[in-house]
């Protein structure tokens, strides 16, 4: 289908052809807050979590069939504390074989819920999953070989927020549903009657799967929310296969204060941020100082979504939650100052250096896969990593735990998220550039498009060969096609 000629789908559910693309907007409905498995003050045996396929409906009315995790769509938000292990009992019930991934976790191979790791429909896995790290928003979400992108955007994927001594005691909004939110954008396609929709071409192969439709928290954007006044949190997760997101507020700059593997040093004040797929940020809202305001999605991604900037040219941002005071005081403290202590990343230190080359076009026939409704594209692969398909049964790297290593990554086209498992990493530059300050923290997605993107890494955890770690282009289809790679940890 050309972009530029989207249908979007109305609140009510009537089509209209957008000129531009657009997101379909309806009147906001009431956020939904995702219910909170908290086991921040203790863990009473097991914690079961149920894959199943359900339906459900995303506020247009209409039973899409999808997938959940104890819920129709989506999984818990789960709330845990360094120093826990989780005693996980993943049942499979969605008649496929599946995984789940722990995206963000540094934890060893052989629990990190990767394409070796296969559950069996009627099956359950029970990794009992170590939290060694510190406070940061981690995600969880197929990672099923071959499938990836499929399972998750039907809805296998939750988010997992850890907490620690020091969170727990910052002064810091933490009351959850109250001024503390959890924000998972994903980007749909409904079809004509309204029906969550996922469609194969050669060309979704190449872009990834790109909706016309945000959806927050499982239902259709617009959202709105009262909230007290003071600070308000917002932790937001890209879970988009895609789709690239351009963040800012409606009034007044973005404030940044955490990343994907924990707290910056101090807050940072943007007057937008690039979010990839995979990617998460946390951000503050001051409703002090304004008695409304919105958090805005932009599709172009401008800066370095060049990529997407020339398919969505002229691109407005969209409203996608609106936030409005009451009169009721909330968290009663100001913006901090200081968040946590952030050492310079020192490359001198590094006694290894690999190169990664991610390559979209190796050969085989996109449009003939899509068809197949083959996601896979085997030895043939399509897209590839230094020259190889992804293959389960090649060690591609082998790393030596505790030692620093620099990653340089590059591509032949594109705009791609890359993504490794095992770690957090610090961004010595992306694009060819010093990363914004609001991705000079602690990450484990880096977007690389124009030159180099570097980033100086660690693994402190094991992952022998029958339970590698991954690294790949978190555009879901471009993972599932074969631009992924595996490595051990020993
Ligand atoms: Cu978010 Cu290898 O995954
Ligand atoms: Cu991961
Ligand atoms: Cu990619």
């Amino acid at each position: 289908m050309d972009r530029r000629t989207f249908l979007t789908m109305s609140g009510a559910g009537a089509l209209v052809a957008a000129g531009g693309a657009v997101f379909a907007q309806g009147a906001a409905q009431p956020l939904r807050v995702i219910p909170m498995t908290d086991l921040v003050d203790g863990i009473d045996g097991r914690i079961p979590l149920s894959l199943s396929p359900g339906t459900h409906d995303f506020g247009n009315g209409v039973a899409s069939e999808t997938f959940g995790i104890n819920q129709s769509y989506l999984g818990p938000v789960i709330r845990a504390k360094q120093g826990q292990t989780l005693p996980f009992d993943v049942a499979n019930n969605i008649g496929d074989v599946s995984t789940i991934h722990w995206h963000g976790l540094h934890i060893p191979g052989a629990v990190d819920g990767g394409p070796h790791q296969e559950i069996e429909p009627g099956s359950v896995w029970s990794p009992d999953v170590p939290i060694v790290q510190h406070a940061s928003m981690n995600w969880f979400h197929s990672h099923t070989h071959g499938k990836t992108a499929r399972q998750t955007y039907n809805g296998l994927a939750g988010v997992l927020l850890i907490e620690d001594e020091a969170s727990l005691d910052a002064d810091l909004p933490k009351t959850y549903g109250v001024d503390d939110f959890v924000v998972v954008l994903q980007d749909k396609m409904f079809d004509g009657s309204g029906r969550m929709t996922y469609a194969l071409t050669g060309e979704v192969f190449e872009d990834g799967f790109q909706g016309d439709t945000l959806v927050i928290n499982g239902a259709i954007a617009p959202a709105r929310q009262t909230v007290p006044t003071g600070l308000v949190r917002l932790r937001i997760l890209n879970a988009c296969n895609a789709r690239f997101l351009e963040l800012s507020m409606e009034t007044g700059p973005i404030t940044v204060i955490a990343a994907d593997g924990g707290f910056l040093a101090s807050p940072v004040e943007a007057d937008s941020i690039v979010m990839s797929p995979g990617e998460r940020y946390e951000v503050l809202v001051d409703m002090g100082a304004t008695s409304s305001n919105a958090l805005t999605v932009n599709l172009e991604g401008d800066g370095d979504g060049g990529f997407f900037a020339g398919l969505f040219g002229g691109a407005q941002a969209t409203t996608a939650l609106t936030l409005s005071r009451t009169d009721e005081t909330g968290f009663g403290g100001s913006m901090p100052s200081q968040l946590a202590t952030l050492d310079p990343p020192r490359p001198a230190e590094a006694t290894v250096t690999r190169s990664f080359e991610l390559q979209m076009d190796v050969g085989a026939d996109l449009a003939a896969l899509a068809l197949a409704w083959e996601n896979f594209c085997g030895d043939a692969g399509a897209m590839a990593i230094n020259g190889l398909p992804m293959n389960m049964d090649r060690i591609d790297e082998t790393v030596a735990k505790g030692d620093t290593e620099i990653w340089r990554i590059s591509v032949d086209n594109q705009l791609h998220p890359f993504h490794i498992h095992g770690c957090s990493f610090r961004i010595l530059s992306q694009n060819g550039a010093a990363p914004p300050a609001y991705a000079q923290g602690w990450k484990d997605m880096v977007h690389v498009e124009d030159g180099w993107s570097e980033v100086l890494v660690r693994f402190d955890h094991d992952a022998p060969a029958d339970a590698p770690y991954m690294y790949h282009c978190h555009i879901l289809e471009h993972e599932d096609c074969g631009m992924m790679g595996q490595f051990t940890v020993g």
